[in-house]
């Protein structure tokens, strides 16, 4: 299973800017992009078709779509059908992200609806989920991670292949702060992860992938990505600079 390095540039860069920074990105790994990892870039959708021709057939790098709307086509103005989305030739998509969840009013529910629609139309699907700084001190992390997962994966079908389905683990008040989740939070909150997935989808959820994301940087990339159950990053503010999202994918 590759190490999925997942870079998320949310509403930031104008189309020549993305593609800037993934030609910049491709020069960087060039010969030197490990083996056992995979690059996902997941632009604004007004830059798809420009990184899209960035990334075109060199080997190793993946476009995702940050949202869709769970319809195949529709008067919903202002939204993006999951066909666009792989039309454009991304391969992933983003759902249940924590800034849509709590900026946009994202219910678990229609989260979940996008999850499964995504994946009946071909994309793989990367889940987002974790918990704010009041729900952890509550003590609340298991309920608040284990109601992201099983609403959001509710209507997945349980032979679904697992490397279509990858689940991030972002704890939202390491995201955008600066400050991340220590080795044992990581370790603890992966492997409720992983206990949830083998609940509901048995051994095949060792083959799924779970992500760390919330601050990851090229100063913490390498001791995160040793961790167990830790199968990639999604990340943020780092990655959107060819230069230190470089760093992050080859620590
Ligand atoms: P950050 O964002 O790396 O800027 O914390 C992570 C994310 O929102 O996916």
């Amino acid at each position: 299973m590759k190490k999925l390095m997942a870079a998320n540039w949310k509403m930031y860069k104008l189309h020549s800017e993305a593609r800037d920074t993934a030609e910049a990105l491709v020069k960087a790994m060039k010969g030197v992009l490990p083996e056992d990892r995979e690059v996902l870039i997941v632009p604004p959708f007004t830059a798809l078709r420009s990184v899209r021709k960035a990334i075109k057939k060199v080997p190793g790098f993946a476009l995702g779509g940050q949202n869709f709307f769970p319809s195949m086509q529709g008067a919903f103005t202002g939204e993006i059908a999951p066909d666009m989305l792989t039309d454009m030739g991304c391969t992933y998509a983003l759902a249940g992200h924590s800034e849509r969840r709590h900026i946009l009013g994202e219910s678990d529910e229609f989260v979940g609806k996008k999850v499964v629609c995504g994946l009946e139309r071909g994309l793989g699907m990367i889940l987002c989920v974790g918990e704010t700084i009041d729900e952890r001190k509550e003590g609340r992390l298991d309920e608040v991670v284990r109601r992201q997962m099983e609403l959001g994966l509710a209507e997945v079908p349980l032979d679904v292949a697992p490397e279509r389905l990858t689940v991030a683990y972002e704890p939202v008040w390491a995201i955008g702060t600066g400050l991340t989740a220590g080795p044992k939070e990581i370790l603890a909150a992966h492997a409720l992860v992983r206990s949830i997935l083998l609940e509901k989808f048995g051994q095949a959820a060792q083959q799924m992938r779970i992500l760390y994301g919330g601050s990851v940087k090229p100063e913490n990339a390498s001791e995160i990505l040793l961790l167990d159950n830790v199968d990639g990053v999604l990340v943020g503010g780092s990655s959107l600079s060819a230069d230190s999202f470089s760093k992050i994918v080859t620590a």
